[in-house]
């Protein structure tokens, strides 16, 4: 939305492509609002069919684009393949191919000489078992082509491994189509990243390549793949900070990713960072708003500015303050007391700079599981980012004690997650 709206603000003529598999990802309101900013808002049916997408902007007489962009994980491939048949501006197909393929992205980390995770691209359970007993246990594993955190595992032994194999399937057999359309079979199998969790989104416009910002992402504490919210600043020296800008830039060239806001993710680990994942789209979720917050430039703006061919910042965002968010996410399947108050979010709304929660009394929430599973939001700003945190720590303490439902929690102590805080099995 921001990024239509912005774009739509500095004059563009704007055509929204949109398909009702990728519904999930905003409400109806939003989606509907999308439609009357564009100027063309066009259904494709097959959003990964570029040459039926052609056909279709051709129709509607907007084939005439300079540049086609997706914030969504799940376009970007369809934005990159479009913009090329086109000839318009967009991310090189190269660079969204090599980052969206967790396996082909270490392959060219490694022959880069880029530090990266031990790995091994498998199909098969008895493949799996034989890539981990070499790379050493704790192994994650993860599907290759990315975007489906229930169907990751950490696994800690074989046994974990051969419970990933049998649930696999029905877990997959479960997702909505649009996550699972651009699955195939093979997994990653990739060495455990013991460490603290940092996110960068770097920035591209053809010629340079530049680190905006880099933040602290949250993780449930038993469960590392479950991502609960971030910090901006990171917290991290002002040495470490360029260090790591300058690793997640390194990635971002050696992938080819020449054209856009990158989402880069990096463990700090003992003996350094290392990539976790490189997305070839800007942050999602609750985090641009998050930086948007304390930046001296938006970050949606930059976006559109930069596929435009307009100047782009060639410098990290100068940031005023401090901003952290975390999402409220239930542990287990539970319902709200009936009697609470259908407006008891209002109060944590006049203490935390902004929020949401869409549940009321009596809903059920869902356990988190993936990216779309929280049922609400808190973002508090402070001078510096510990007291962000522990802002929005003592938030969501409150919230859980006034709903009486167990919230995943986060290390916002600035704990890194360690492997005696992890379970067996605290992959699934
Ligand atoms: N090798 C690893 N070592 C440690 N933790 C990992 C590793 N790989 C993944 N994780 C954890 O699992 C999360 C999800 O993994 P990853 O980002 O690769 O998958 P994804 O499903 O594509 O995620 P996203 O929703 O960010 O697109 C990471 O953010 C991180 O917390
Ligand atoms: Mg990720």
């Amino acid at each position: 939305m921001q990024t239509l709206e912005y774009a739509k603000r500095s004059g563009h003529t704007v055509t929204f492509l949109w398909s009702p598999h990728y519904d999930f990802t905003a409400p109806a309101a939003t989606r509907e609002h999308a439609r009357r900013i564009a100027d063309h808002c066009i259904e494709v049916s097959d959003i990964h069919d570029p040459q039926a997408t052609r056909a279709a902007l051709h129709a509607a007489d907007a084939d005439q684009a300079d540049a086609v962009l997706s914030t969504l994980a799940f376009c970007t491939p369809a934005a990159a393949d479009l913009a090329e048949l086109i000839k318009a501006r967009g991310t090189s197909v190269a660079g969204v191919t090599n980052a969206g393929d967790k396996g082909r992205c270490r392959e060219v980390l490694r022959r880069a000489g880029i530090a990266s995770l031990g790995f091994a691209v498998v199909t098969t359970e008895a493949d799996a078992l034989r890539a981990a007993a070499t790379i050493g246990y704790p192994v994650i594993v993860k599907p290759a082509l990315g975007i489906a955190k229930s169907v990751t595992s950490v696994a800690w032994c074989a046994d974990d491994i051969r419970a990933h194999f049998a649930t696999a399937q029905a877990t997959l057999d479960g997702l909505a189509e649009g996550i699972t359309a651009r699955l195939d079979e093979r997994y990653i199998v990739e060495e455990l990243a013991i460490g603290t969790l940092y996110s960068v989104e770097v920035a591209a416009d053809g010629r340079h390549t530049v680190p905006l910002v880099a933040v602290r992402r949250k993780v449930s504490v038993n469960n590392p793949v479950i991502e609960l919210g971030c910090t901006v600043p990171s917290g991290l020296s002002a040495h470490d900070e360029a260090d790591l800008g300058a690793y997640a830039a390194d990635v971002c060239r050696a992938l080819g990713l020449n054209l856009g806001i990158f989402h880069v993710e990096v463990m700090h680990t003992a003996t350094g960072f290392r990539l976790i994942e490189a997305n070839p789209r800007i942050t999602g979720g609750a985090l641009p708003d998050t930086i948007n917050t304390v930046a001296d430039l938006d970050v949606f703006a930059i976006l559109v500015d930069l596929f435009a061919d307009r100047p782009m910042p060639l410098r990290p965002l100068r940031l005023s303050g401090a901003a952290s968010h975390s999402f409220l996410a239930a542990a287990r399947p539970a319902r709200l007391p009936e009697h609470l108050s259908p407006d008891w979010f209002t109060r944590f709304e006049a203490v935390v700079h902004s929020g949401w929660a869409h549940v009321g009394p009596g809903d059920m929430v869902q356990q988190m599981k993936g990216n779309f599973d929280s049922f609400g939001m808190i973002r508090t700003i402070a001078a510096a980012p510990a007291l962000a945190e522990t802002a929005c720590a003592e938030v969501k303490v409150a919230i859980e004690s006034l709903i009486g439902i167990p919230l995943l929690a986060d290390q916002t102590q600035s704990v890194p997650v360690r492997v005696d805080q992890l379970g067996p099995r605290s992959g699934r």
